[in-house]
């Protein structure tokens, strides 16, 4: 053997290694692209709000916040937006607050719940009335546990 051939081989070794390199560069630099692609295409799962017994938190109102009969308020839980209120009797409700018509967000206004996008009224009950919306809103079993408010899923209703 001679230096040349030693010096071949290290040369080769050098090379291989940059080459190595780069290879994991480019297969780094691939994922990069290809990541946001298969976060766009994948499945996205969505969380279900309600836990083991089918209930979850209302969020943004209190049970003292609408105490008397003929109080309300819209609200949210983790799955979407509520409309609560108390019936004239004083009877607790929540019902969804999208308007089944188009999707926009319904107002208590004391006797009646209404849609400001194309004029839908609902009764307390939930019923479409008056107004474009072809069917009633999504009605929740609602409870008052500890000064919170709790929904339940429409299923456990
Ligand atoms: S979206 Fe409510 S009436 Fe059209």
């Amino acid at each position: 053997m001679t230096d040349s051939n030693t010096t071949r081989r290290e040369g080769d070794g050098g090379r291989r290694r940059f080459l190595g390199g780069l290879g994991l560069l480019s297969m780094a630099w691939a994922g990069g692209l290809l990541y946001p692609v298969y976060r766009y295409l994948a499945p996205t799962i969505p969380k279900d709000p309600f836990d083991a017994e089918g209930k979850a938190p209302v969020e943004g109102v209190k049970a003292e916040d609408i105490a008397q009969p003929g109080q309300g308020r819209n609200a949210g839980f983790a799955g979407g937006g509520l409309v609560v209120f108390r019936t004239p009797e004083g009877e607790l409700r929540a019902l969804s607050s999208k308007c089944t018509h188009a999707g926009c967000n319904v107002e208590f206004q004391g006797g009646s719940i209404h849609c400001h996008c194309h004029g839908g009224v609902y009764d307390l009950e939930g019923k479409n009335v008056s107004g474009p919306p072809p069917k009633p809103l999504t009605r929740y079993r609602v409870a008052e546990q500890g000064g919170l408010l709790y929904v339940y899923r429409p299923d456990k209703a």
